[in-house]
């Protein structure tokens, strides 16, 4: 009944996926992050890809530029199969992984939302000083999702 009056008033719960491409382990802390204020679960870009309204995806910046797996992954993915993307990134301090990405995937005509979030994670971001996700850092994280899915 319930089932039938949500469909007859067309409010239909989107179908959303959350994929990171992560050396060090960083971005996986951040896709985590918003996979938990989403109830879904944060997988690496390896994993298959299913239909979805919203892919959530993010990488790190390494040189100035983002991992070749993840821009292979965005040259290989499907338009027909993702409505629209939601762009995160981490880095010691650039926010040029998300222009790369955002201008990646609009040249395969796949809709960027115009929210998008970057992490900085300082000048001792190395690997060798993995650590883990400050509380602002984390409420940007949290506020970011939340401005996101306010907007649908
Ligand atoms: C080899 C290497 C190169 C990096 N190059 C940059 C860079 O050019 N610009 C920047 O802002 N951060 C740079 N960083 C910092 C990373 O972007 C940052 O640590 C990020 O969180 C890495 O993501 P990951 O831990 O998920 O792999 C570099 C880090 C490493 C290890």
């Amino acid at each position: 009944m319930i089932k039938e009056l949500i469909k007859s008033i067309g409010f239909k719960k989107k179908n959303i996926a959350i994929r990171y491409q992560s050396r060090h382990s960083h971005t996986k802390l951040v896709a985590d992050v918003i996979a938990t204020n989403l109830k879904n679960k944060a997988k690496p870009i390896t994993t298959k890809l299913n239909k979805c309204d919203i892919l959530y995806l993010g990488g790190g910046t390494y040189y100035g530029k983002i991992d070749k797996e993840l821009k292979t992954f965005i040259n290989n993915l499907d338009s027909k199969k993702v409505k629209e993307v939601v762009l995160f990134a981490t880095s010691g301090i650039q926010s040029i992984a998300l222009r790369q990405m955002s201008e990646l995937l609009s040249r395969k005509g796949i809709k960027v939302n115009r929210r998008k979030l970057v992490v900085r994670m300082g000048l001792k971001s190395h690997w060798l000083f993995k650590h883990k996700l400050s509380n602002r850092q984390i409420d940007k994280i949290d506020n970011f999702v939340r401005k996101v899915n306010n907007e649908k």
